[in-house]
């Protein structure tokens, strides 16, 4: 395992035709926390696609937890995403069950089925974002904070070696934002790295990392 959970060289993405993201260079370390800002439209979301296999390259190298993604096999993909938790501006919970059953359905895809060892896990993840006891509530029944921290849970239980997350804190207050950003720079003192695409440059005061911007589809 090297150190780098992501080393990119020379990519270079088209969509509808247009070089939206032109050669770009970029490496994250383990436990490292890094920003992704940009405009609305800028390729923000089309880069961290890129990273989880969702998008297609044009060019360029890309290495995302030692999977080389210019010739990941179709099959090879959910095993790329097990070693990663993605989070995303609407939380994406299932909504017709409760977040215990959220969680479990998440380790039933990864073929973790054993009550006690699945009980066991959810309990942990929940401890780590401080919803301990909220397992039986229906998300709807959870604020936006709530939720989010949840869908941080959520990423959690494949122990992920890198945490992308979309504008999280796009719909959640200032006190939520700050209880999510918390929890999420506690989780690189793990190991785990943390690629967060946000424009809200308040927030990057108040947790400061390094920045990223894409500007014209080149990111500096
Ligand atoms: N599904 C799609 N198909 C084709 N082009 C897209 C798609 N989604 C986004 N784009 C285009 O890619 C560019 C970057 O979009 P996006 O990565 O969503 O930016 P951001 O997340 O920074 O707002 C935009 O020009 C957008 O129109
Ligand atoms: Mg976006």
């Amino acid at each position: 395992m090297s150190d780098f959970v992501v080393s990119i060289k020379n990519l270079s993405v088209f969509r509808k035709k247009e070089e939206i993201l032109k050669n770009i260079n970029y490496s994250l370390k383990n436990s490292e926390f890094n920003y992704i800002t940009g405009a609305v439209g800028s390729g923000k979301s089309s880069f961290l696609k890129v990273l989880y296999a969702d998008i297609a390259f044009e060019s360029g190298e890309v290495n995302v937890a030692d999977y080389n993604l210019s010739n990941i096999k179709t099959e090879d993909i959910p095993f790329l995403r097990r070693k990663l938790g993605i989070i995303f501006q609407d939380y994406m919970m299932l909504s017709d069950r409760n977040i215990y059953d959220n969680l479990k359905f998440v380790l039933e895809i990864s073929g973790i089925s054993n009550n006690k060892k699945v009980k066991t896990l959810i309990f942990e993840v929940l401890e780590k974002v401080k919803l301990s006891g909220k397992e039986k509530r229906m998300p709807y029944e959870l604020s936006g904070g709530e939720q989010q921290r949840a869908a941080i849970a959520r990423a959690l239980l494949n122990n992920p070696l890198l945490i992308i997350a979309d504008e999280p804190t796009g719909n959640l207050d200032e006190e939520s934002s700050t209880n999510f950003m918390n929890i999420l720079f506690d989780i690189t003192k793990t190991g785990t790295a943390v690629i967060m695409a946000t424009h809200d440059m308040n927030l990057i005061k108040k947790f400061p990392a390094k920045v990223y911007s894409i500007n014209n589809g080149v990111m500096k």
